[in-house]
């Protein structure tokens, strides 16, 4: 075995795991079923947002190498897999990235490696999809190589958080396997917890962000009657985030982004389901209310035009920033995509400004990318804020604006509401 570490899905997570890796001196190989991913890394250049192609030259001067081809397993210590886990049509999990991964890795699979599964997914996966599927050529999990579950916690874009100070959860097949998996990630990660087992580490996951999704509900939620009772909810929320011990607090938006937070609990709430044969309630009233803000906003935005006497047919709707979350390039799951289209279907013009975001299309079509912002401010018939890039100045939009909806709770001024 010649490589210490080969990553399975070299994107958002598997990326920055090379990288730490490579930092720590460890020999690190990258498999991709992804001929532009693997071409555009041996080219040097990053696809993902916290890596720059200057952090990729100094991975390839580490010894890093990206491939298709999975033969490469044969030579590793070691093997993670950071492939997607998005759900399918009807709702529910799709696996197929996961149990591809893990059928390469099966045809390749030597005694004394470990295989650690990153990508977030139902408790029971590891060991009831990925160990079946690793142990049907004999080698037995725990015996002949060792087998555990380490969720993955990045969260893009963050400048204090990273791969090395975020603590790392892993739970094996037995102990050993822990063992192992914990050996390798305090290689280059700070803190390393031991969960008792698999099914443990998977389900801290998700904890972690289902915790996140119904909290954000619950503010999105107050949103509404709050406007409604004439409350500032962001000034209510300052004062209680006040209290030093038992409260975190949660902002209301335009809706819930990304790959992990309107996704996870899915598979929690499915797995709970499919098992059990009752609903996970809590994650159930969730998905309801996050999913409907896309439509309140639209609502909002009607009502603003609507009081200085215009329609939303007709109207020209400036949208600022389109991503999932500030600072980032990553559109994946954000709300901004279904209020362009419930605009649209309203008979509204709709363009947007994002400092992140060159090409934006909404169901196949390309909208209109607005450069000079401050022309554009003082006549289209509304702007709306819905993602606070650091990019933005804030004040000098919410001064320039003819009529600023702010769903971020940030802009203040005569001609802006909040959501
Ligand atoms: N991005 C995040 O912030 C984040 C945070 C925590 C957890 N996660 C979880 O980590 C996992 C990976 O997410 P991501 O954001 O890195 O995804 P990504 O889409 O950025 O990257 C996944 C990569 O895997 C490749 N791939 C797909 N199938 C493959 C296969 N069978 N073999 C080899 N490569 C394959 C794709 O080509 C792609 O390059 C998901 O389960 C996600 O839920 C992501």
């Amino acid at each position: 075995m010649s490589v210490d570490l080969v990553v399975i899905g070299l994107g958002y997570v598997g990326l920055p795991l090379a990288q730490e890796a490579i930092r720590a001196g460890l020999t690190v190989a990258g498999l991709d079923v992804s001929p532009r991913v693997v071409e555009g890394l041996t080219a040097g250049r990053s696809h993902v947002d916290d890596l720059s192609d200057a952090d990729i030259a100094q991975m390839r001067a580490g010894g890093f190498t990206a491939t298709l081809d999975a033969s490469i397993i044969e030579q590793a210590k070691t093997v993670v897999v950071c492939v997607p886990t998005p759900l399918t049509e009807e709702g529910g999990p799709d696996l197929g990235p996961v149990e591809s991964a893990v059928i390469a890795i099966a045809s390749h699979l030597q005694p004394g490696q470990l295989i650690v599964l990153e990508s977030t997914t139902y408790p029971g996966t590891t060991e009831e999809v990925v160990r079946p599927v690793l142990e049907a050529g004999g080698l037995i999990a725990g015996r002949d190589f060792h087998l555990a579950f380490s969720p993955e916690r990045i969260d893009p874009g963050n400048p204090v958080y990273g791969m090395k100070n975020t603590p790392k959860v892993v739970g094996g097949t037995t102990p050993g396997c822990t063992d192992m998996a914990a050996d390798f990630y305090g290689k280059f990660v700070d803190t390393v917890v031991r969960a008792a087992g698999t099914r443990e580490a998977e389900m801290a996951k998700l904890l972690e962000n289902t915790y996140r999704h119904i909290n954000i509900a619950l503010v999105n939620e107050m949103a509404r009657f709050c406007n409604e009772l004439d409350i500032d909810l962001w000034d209510v929320i300052n004062c209680a985030k006040s209290k030093p011990f038992g409260f975190q607090a949660f902002y209301p938006g335009p809706g819930v982004g990304g790959h992990c937070i309107p996704i996870d609990p899915n598979y929690l709430s499915y797995r709970v389901q499919a098992k059990l044969g009752y609903p996970f309630r809590f994650v159930e009233l969730a998905q309801e209310i996050n999913a409907g803000m896309p439509a309140y906003v639209v609502r909002r935005i009607q009502d603003i035009l609507n009081d200085d006497g215009r329609a939303l047919r007709g109207s020209t709707v400036l949208l600022l920033g389109v991503t999932y979350k500030p600072d980032i390039a990553d559109q994946r799951e954000s709300p901004a995509k279904p209020i362009a289209a419930l605009l649209q279907d309203k008979g509204a013009h709709v363009i947007y400004h994002d400092p992140h975001v060159t090409d934006w299309t909404v169901r196949g079509e390309s909208v209109e990318r607005v450069v000079d912002l401050d022309a554009v401010l003082a006549t289209a018939d509304v702007s709306v804020l819905l993602q606070n890039h650091k990019a933005y100045d804030i004040d000098h939009i919410g001064a320039a604006a003819r009529s600023l909806f702010d769903t971020r709770g940030v802009a203040t001024g005569p001609r802006v509401v909040r959501l």
